[in-house]
C-alpha cells in the first residue's frame, strides 16, 4: 500500500508507463512554490514532472497564491494542493508531517529570499516551512529574486547555511529579471530543474554506484578553416541514454561530438569534435567506468591533412586524400566490464551487427537500419534490434527514451553477471 493512500490512483493492469513517456513512477515530489514572480514557471515544472510519471504534491505559500492559483497545480498534477496549515477538509490531521513523509524529494521552486531566511533559521510558521523542517528527504532549492536581494550578504549567508546542511541549489542564473534589469537571480531553466529532480529521485535506482560512459553525436573532421566532413547523427539517442542512466542512479559521463542538444542536468558532459578527440576522451573516462555505451557516429576516415587556408575552387575535380581514424571500440578493447556498441546499417542488419559484436568485443549491439535519402536521423523515435551472442531481439518503434531504458535493462543484467 503506498504511503499516501488517500491520494493513490491505481494504474491500469496493462499499463506500461514507458509507452506514455512516464519514466519515474512511484516517486513523490513535494513541490513548494513561494511568492516570486517566477511562480508561473513552477506550473510548467509541475506539469513536466507529472508527465514523467512523478506524483507531485504542491504546497503554495500564501504569497504564491497572489501570483498563481492553487487550481492550476490541482489541474496539472491531478492531486490536491495544500496552502493552509489547518485545513479541516484534509483527511490528514497533521498535514506537514504526512507531506514531509511522502516526499522522496522536497523541491522548493521558486524560493524567495524570505523563504531562504526562514529555512536557514529553522522557522516553522506555515505549511511549507513546517514540511521542510519535518522531512528527511533531500531538499532542492531554486531561488528566484532581484539581483540585489540575491547578492545581499544576509541571503548569501542563508544559502551557505542551507548548503552546509545538505540542501542543493539549482541556479539562480543570470539574465533578464522581472524588474527589467539584468543580473543574477533569475529562476533556473525548468529543463535543468526537471533533470536535477529526476537525478535525485533516481538515487536508489538499479544503476546506483555505477559509472557509465555514453558517447553521442556525430564527429566532424576538419578540411579547412570553414569546412568539415561530418554525418547526420543528431545525438538524440546518446543523450536519451545518458539521461536514463542518470535517472537510474548512475554517475554519467556523456562524451558528445557536436550536437544541438543542451547539456543534460546532473551529467558530466565532455565536448569533443573529431574522432581522435573522441578516442582520447573515452580512454580517459574509462579508468573507473563500469559500462561504455558508444552511441556516437564516429568518422572512419578523416582528411589526411586539414588545410590552414580555405580551399579555393578550381575547374578541376577535387580529390581529397583520407586516412583511417582510430576505432574507439578497438582501442578500448577489454574495457570496461560492459561494452555496448551501435551498428548503423543499410543492408544485412543482423549479420553486420553480429560481426561488430565479435570484432569489437561487445556484449550488446544496438542495430539500427538506415536507408533512404533522409534516413531515420534527428527523430525522437527509434526502431532497433538488440543483438547479443545468443539472439536478436527487435524492439518496437518507440520514443528514444524508452529504447534507452530497454538498453539499460540489458546493461543492468550484464553488470549483475559480470
Ligand atoms: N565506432 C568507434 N570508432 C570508430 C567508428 C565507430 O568506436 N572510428 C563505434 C561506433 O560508435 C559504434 C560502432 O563502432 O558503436 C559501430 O559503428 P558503425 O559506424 O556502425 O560501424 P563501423 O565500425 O564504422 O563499420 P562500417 O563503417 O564498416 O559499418
Amino acid at each position: 500500500m503506498p504511503r499516501y493512500a488517500w491520494l493513490y490512483v491505481p494504474k491500469r493492469a496493462s499499463y506500461n508507463p514507458r509507452d506514455s513517456g512516464e519514466i519515474m513512477t512511484q516517486r513523490t515530489v513535494v513541490l513548494g512554490v513561494t511568492g516570486s514572480i517566477a511562480a508561473y514557471k513552477a506550473a510548467d515544472l509541475a506539469s513536466r514532472l507529472t508527465q514523467a510519471g512523478v506524483e507531485v504534491l504542491a504546497i503554495l505559500t500564501r504569497s504564491a497564491t497572489q501570483l498563481i492559483a492553487p487550481a492550476t497545480f490541482r489541474a496539472l498534477t491531478g492531486r490536491p494542493v495544500a496552502v493552509e496549515m489547518f485545513d479541516v477538509t484534509n483527511p490528514h490531521s497533521i498535514e506537514h508531517v504526512s507531506l514531509a513523509d511522502a516526499a522522496d524529494v522536497l523541491l522548493i521552486a521558486p524560493a524567495t529570499a524570505n523563504t531562504l531566511a526562514k529555512l536557514a533559521q529553522g522557522m516553522a510558521d506555515d505549511l511549507l516551512s513546517c514540511t521542510a523542517l519535518a522531512t528527511r528527504a533531500p531538499v532542492l532549492i531554486a531561488p528566484a529574486m532581484h539581483t540585489a536581494m540575491w547578492e545581499h550578504p544576509a541571503t548569501q549567508a542563508n544559502v551557505a547555511t542551507l548548503r552546509a546542511r545538505g540542501a542543493r541549489f539549482v541556479g539562480p542564473v543570470s539574465g533578464r529579471l522581472a524588474s527589467g534589469g539584468r543580473g543574477a537571480g533569475r529562476f533556473a531553466a525548468v529543463e535543468d530543474l526537471l533533470g536535477e529532480t529526476l537525478a535525485l529521485l533516481g538515487r536508489y535506482g538499479d544503476l546506483t554506484g555505477r559509472r557509465v560512459v555514453v558517447t553521442a553525436g556525430g564527429t566532424r573532421e576538419p578540411l579547412d578553416p570553414v569546412r568539415y566532413m561530418g554525418n547526420r547523427s543528431s545525438g538524440k539517442m546518446g543523450y536519451a541514454i545518458a539521461e536514463a542512466a542518470r535517472d537510474r542512479g548512475a554517475a554519467v559521463t556523456l562524451i558528445s561530438a557536436p550536437s544541438s542538444l543542451r547539456a543534460p542536468a546532473a551529467v558530466t558532459r565532455v565536448l569533443v569534435e573529431t574522432a581522435s578527440e573522441m578516442r582520447d576522451a573515452v580512454s580517459a573516462a574509462l579508468s573507473d567506468a563500469d559500462a561504455l555505451i558508444m552511441a556516437a557516429a564516429v568518422a572512419d576516415y578523416a582528411p589526411a591533412a586539414a588545410e590552414n587556408r580555405k580551399i579555393k575552387k578550381t575547374d578541376e575535380p577535387l580529390l581529397l586524400p583520407l586516412t583511417r581514424t582510430a576505432d574507439v571500440l578497438e582501442v578500448t578493447r577489454g574495457r570496461p566490464a560492459v561494452r555496448v556498441g551501435f551498428a548503423a546499417e543499410s543492408e544485412n542488419l543482423i549479420d553486420n551487427a553480429r560481426r561488430k559484436l565479435t570484432e569489437k568485443a561487445l556484449d550488446l549491439v544496438v542495430a539500427n537500419a538506415v536507408g533512404g535519402p533522409n534516413g531515420p536521423f534527428d527523430t525522437d523515435e527509434s526502431e532497433v534490434v538488440l543483438v547479443d551472442s545468443r539472439e536478436a531481439t527487435p524492439l518496437p518503434r518507440q520514443a528514444k527514451r524508452a529504447t534507452a531504458d530497454t538498453i539499460l535493462d540489458r546493461v543492468v543484467a550484464l553488470l549483475g553477471s559480470s
